[in-house]
């Protein structure tokens, strides 16, 4: 046995750690164009509607199977399982070390636009110029990776000090100041001329566009955005005592989570739509529309060298989340030092990163199904990999260990009367939906 488990100081202190890992740039730089992509307003009402149906119950379920084990994906799996199921664990791991080599390559995308933002080389409202400062930076074939490398560096500093000093004490400063600026950065987007046409764009639904696609990217979106299937939440779920009331704070992370995503939008496609931009741009919105904003608003350069901080932010509190469960693995597992486990795998994602970034670039024209290396793991990661984990999570919990209703229960301390609903998610409606979603948009 090793020595007694670190636990989060506080409930507060869980909530926004937690909340930290969901809201990244998954909200901020992905939701709001992949939103574009697939037509606004329908896409944004079968997100909600999946995170209702089944995010926040798989949330909850992975939550528990980390709190019940009070081990990593792998040992909770193991204990709480037996024979095969580590396998889950495992997988998670791997899928963590998959979407790390392209969050680092955005995150460090948002550590440059601090320094571009500072330096007054985004001054402009024009999106030709904006487009051209964001194309020529991402193919660069050194300084992105050398952003990521410093953006990975930072990461794998405040993993090392561990769950109360390090990760819960820097989430608990930086998710409030995230939401701040955010809503100030909304209400000046709003009020842009010409910017109520995104508005309408976003929230008005045009079924006209939905295909199984739709689903396959809404879903992938929220595994995503609610970090489950990999074994985050499982792991932030271990360090929590046997008396916290998950249900309420899968709820109310999800909804800061989803809050966050909604506001991201309407801060992204009104200036879209204000400054004759492209709403399915895609990947580069974020980068090539802000700054417009920025360069239209009074003290907007500050603005914005806030706001990319913060964006780097929100993805440094993901970040830390996608890496805390196999530090914690070879921690449990292996005995092995944090510190030491912190560098290796940390160099480790580093090296996957070179490939993802250099794709915008250098081997841009290299393609696998029609896809670039960055887009490829962001597939693999996002539309195979968590929606299969949390498919597993799900009949895990709903089908195999006996005791999860028991154990939601805080020990008879809570009367849930919907947890029957719970199951009956757990059991088919999340399997299933998941299952039919993917074979018919992969397959169909
Ligand atoms: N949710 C984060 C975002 O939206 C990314 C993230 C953090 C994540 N931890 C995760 C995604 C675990 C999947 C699994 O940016």
């Amino acid at each position: 046995m090793s020595a007694a488990r670190e636990h989060w100081g506080s409930r507060f202190g869980f909530i926004m750690a937690a909340a930290g890992s969901a809201v990244g740039i998954g909200n901020i730089w992905r939701f709001p164009y992949t939103t574009g992509n697939n037509g606004g307003g329908a896409f944004l009402l079968i997100y909600l509607a999946m995170v209702l149906g089944f995010g926040i119950a798989l949330a909850t379920a992975e939550m528990l199977v980390g709190r019940s084990a009070q081990r990593n994906p792998v040992g909770a799996f193991r204990i709480l399982g037996g024979k095969g199921w580590p396998l889950v664990g495992y997988a998670g791991a791997l899928t963590g070390f998959v979407i790390l080599s392209f969050y680092i390559i955005v995150a460090g995308w948002t550590l440059a636009y601090i320094w571009l933002m500072a330096s007054g080389q985004l001054h402009t409202t024009d999106p030709e110029q904006l487009n051209q400062v964001f194309g020529s930076f991402v193919a660069d074939p050194v300084r992105p990776i050398a952003y990521s490398a410093l953006f990975m560096g930072l990461t794998a500093w405040i993993v090392a000090g561990g769950i109360a000093h390090g990760i819960e004490r820097w989430n608990k400063v930086l998710m409030p100041s995230l939401f701040i600026i955010l809503l100030v950065l909304v209400a000046r987007s709003l009020t842009l001329p010409g910017g109520m046409a995104g508005v309408e764009f976003y929230l008005k639904p045009d079924f006209s566009k939905v295909t199984a696609h739709t689903f396959y990217d809404a879903i992938a979106q929220v595994f995503f955005s609610l970090s489950i299937g990999m074994g985050t939440l499982l792991t932030y779920g271990s360090y929590l005592s046997k008396n916290e009331h998950l249900p309420k704070a899968a709820l109310t992370v999800a909804m800061i989570d989803t809050g966050v995503a909604v506001l991201a939008g309407l801060m992204i496609m009104p200036a879209v739509f204000a400054f004759g931009f492209n709403p399915s741009a895609g990947p580069g919105l974020t980068f090539v529309t802000l700054p417009a904003v920025f360069a239209s608003m009074p003290g907007g350069d500050l603005f914005g060298v806030l706001f990319f901080s913060l964006l780097a932010i929100a993805a440094l509190t993901s970040a830390i989340s996608i890496l805390e469960p196999m530090v914690s693995y070879f921690v449990d597992e292996h005995a092995a030092s944090r510190h030491k486990t912190v560098i290796i795998a940390s160099l480790v994602c580093f090296a996957l990163g070179i490939p993802a970034s250099l794709s915008f670039g250098l081997t841009a024209g290299f393609t696998i199904a029609g896809k670039n290396w960055f887009d490829l793991m962001d597939f693999l990661a996002n539309n195979i990999m968590l929606p299969l984990g949390g498919l597993l999570t799900a009949i895990f919990v709903g089908w195999v260990w006996k005791d999860a209703v028991k154990e939601l229960r805080n020990q008879g301390a809570l009367s849930l009367r919907w947890a029957p609903l719970w199951l009956l998610v757990l059991r088919f409606l999340a399997p299933l939906g998941i299952l039919w979603i993917m074979l018919s948009a992969l397959f169909g």
